[in-house]
This record gives C-alpha cells, structure tokens and sequence, in this order.
C-alpha cells in the first residue's frame, strides 16, 4: 500500500519492546500505518527502519506516556502527520518490585499507577477526543489489563491494583464510547515469554509460599490474538479476551 491515506492508522505505547513490538510489527504486516511510542528512541527508530525497508509505514516517535505534555505533544504530531487514528493500544506497562505492602516505597507505588493506569488515561483521552470529532468518525482502544486484572500474584499490590483500574476504564470508555462509534476492549495477558515474564521461567512465588517455574507462551500469539481484535469492523468488540499460557498457575485456585 502506497497511500497513506488508505491505511489505517494505530498508535502503540511501549512498542520498543516485548508485546508491543510483537503487536506493532503485526499490525505493519497487516497493512497499519504505526505510531510507534516509548520512552527510549533507539529500539523504536531500529523498528521504525526494519519496517520502511519492507515498504511499511511507521513513524518511531518516543514519548513518556506518564508526561502529559508529552502525550499532547504525540498526538500533535499524529494529527498533523495523518490527520486521524483508527487504533490506540495501550500498552506501556510496568512492574514494581515484589515486596509486601509496608516495604513498598511511595516513589514505587506512583511509578507504577503514573504508568499503567494515569498513562493509559493520558493516552485515551487524546485518542477519545480525536476519534470523536474525525471523519469519518470513531475508532478501537484497545487496554492491556494483565491476569492480574483478575487475581493477585503475591507481592504485588501496585501492579495489580493498576491492572484492576485498567478494568474500570475499559468498561466506562466502552461506555462512554458509544455514541461517538468508539469501540473499547482489553487483553488480559498470562505468561507471554518477554522480558518482564522472564522471572517466571526462573521460579516466582505461590500463594502457598513456594517457588514455582512457570510456564511461558510465544508473544507472537498474543500478537495474533491483538490483530484479531483490531481488525473486527466497529460493528462489533471483543470487550475482554484472556490469553495466557494453557497451564499457568490462574484457574483451579492454584
Ligand atoms: N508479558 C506478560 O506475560 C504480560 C502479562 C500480563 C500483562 N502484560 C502487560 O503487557 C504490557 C507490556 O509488557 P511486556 O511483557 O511486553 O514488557 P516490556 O518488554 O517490559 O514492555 C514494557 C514497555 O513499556 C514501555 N514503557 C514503560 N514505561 C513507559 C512510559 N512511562 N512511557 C512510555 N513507555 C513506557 C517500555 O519501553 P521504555 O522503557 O523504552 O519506555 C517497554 O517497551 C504491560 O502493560 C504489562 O503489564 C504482560
């Protein structure tokens, strides 16, 4: 596809790496113009060129998507770059370290809610505001929640309070969408092999205080399963899609 003005167009938060590379070189693949988004610029511009040279289109544009300014400042440039955005994944996330509440640092704490939950708030409303008043009007959101939107793994009160909130927002921005043709949805993910899953190949706690190697699945199947929600026609949602690794410890109260 040659024109952009035939693509549609997507921006993914924390692309540089892990799930959002694996969904943005998917939804390149598939014909998106990709607003690649993340704090450091150096894996960001690498995907940007592996993408031109395959006659894609993808503009690396590194953001911290807990700054405000920042974000105005991205979707700035999304509007003057392509003029609308037909998919927003929000998927910058962050992890805290595994300790019980009262040795959780306040500095971690904010860390953690200003990323995976004000982050995602940033970045929705600008793309709820753009989608709302483009033509032709509407557009897809598409929230990263985690297994952890559902149940704790111990020690991990920031994180999974965050991935909670994210359930909330899903829920009232599929609400709130409506009547400007705005689709929300979320993808709750368990055990895809990145970086931030790699402690689970090593051994993480159980609730019953042991440690446990847990198994891990290919990223590209959650890619796979992102493309699917990000091609339906804004007819139809899928509005929650859990898919993690067949035997980790989620179902059977263990
Ligand atoms: N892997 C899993 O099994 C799993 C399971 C459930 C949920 N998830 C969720 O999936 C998402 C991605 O995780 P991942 O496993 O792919 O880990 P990852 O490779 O560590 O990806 C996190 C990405 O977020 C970006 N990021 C972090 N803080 C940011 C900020 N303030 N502004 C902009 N970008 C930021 C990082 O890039 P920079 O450091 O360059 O900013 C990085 O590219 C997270 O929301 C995570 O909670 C993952």
């Amino acid at each position: 596809m040659s024109d952009t003005q035939q693509r549609k167009i997507a921006l993914v938060t924390g692309a540089g790496s892990g799930i959002g590379r694996a969904c943005a070189q998917k939804l390149l693949a598939s014909g998106f113009a990709v607003v690649l988004a993340g704090r450091r610029a150096a894996p960001l511009e690498a995907l940007e060129g592996e993408a031109r040279a395959r006659g894609e289109e993808a503009l690396a544009a590194p953001c911290d998507v807990t700054d405000a300014a920042a974000v105005e400042a991205l979707f700035e440039t999304i509007r003057t770059r392509y003029g609308r955005l037909d998919l927003l994944f929000n998927n910058a996330g962050r992890n805290a370290p595994a300790v019980d509440i009262d040795e959780l640092s306040v500095d971690d704490w904010r860390a953690v809610v200003d990323t995976n939950l004000t982050g995602v708030f940033l970045c929705t409303r600008a793309s709820f505001g753009l989608m709302k008043r483009q033509t032709p009007r509407g557009g897809r959101i598409i929230n990263n929640g985690s297994i952890s939107a559902h149940a704790p793994r111990p020690f991990s009160a920031a994180y999974t309070a965050t991935k909670h909130a994210i359930t909330g927002l899903t829920k009232t921005v599929s609400l709130d969408g409506r009547r400007y043709d705005i689709a929300c949805g979320q993808i709750d993910i368990g055990n895809a092999a990145t970086e931030m899953a790699e402690r689970m190949a090593r051994g993480v706690p159980q609730a019953n205080g042991e440690i446990a190697v847990e198994p891990l699945m290919d990223v590209e199947l959650v890619a796979d399963a992102l493309l699917h929600m990000a091609q339906l026609p804004l007819e139809a949602n899928v509005q929650f899609m859990t898919i993690m690794a067949t035997k980790m410890p989620f179902v059977g109260r263990g």
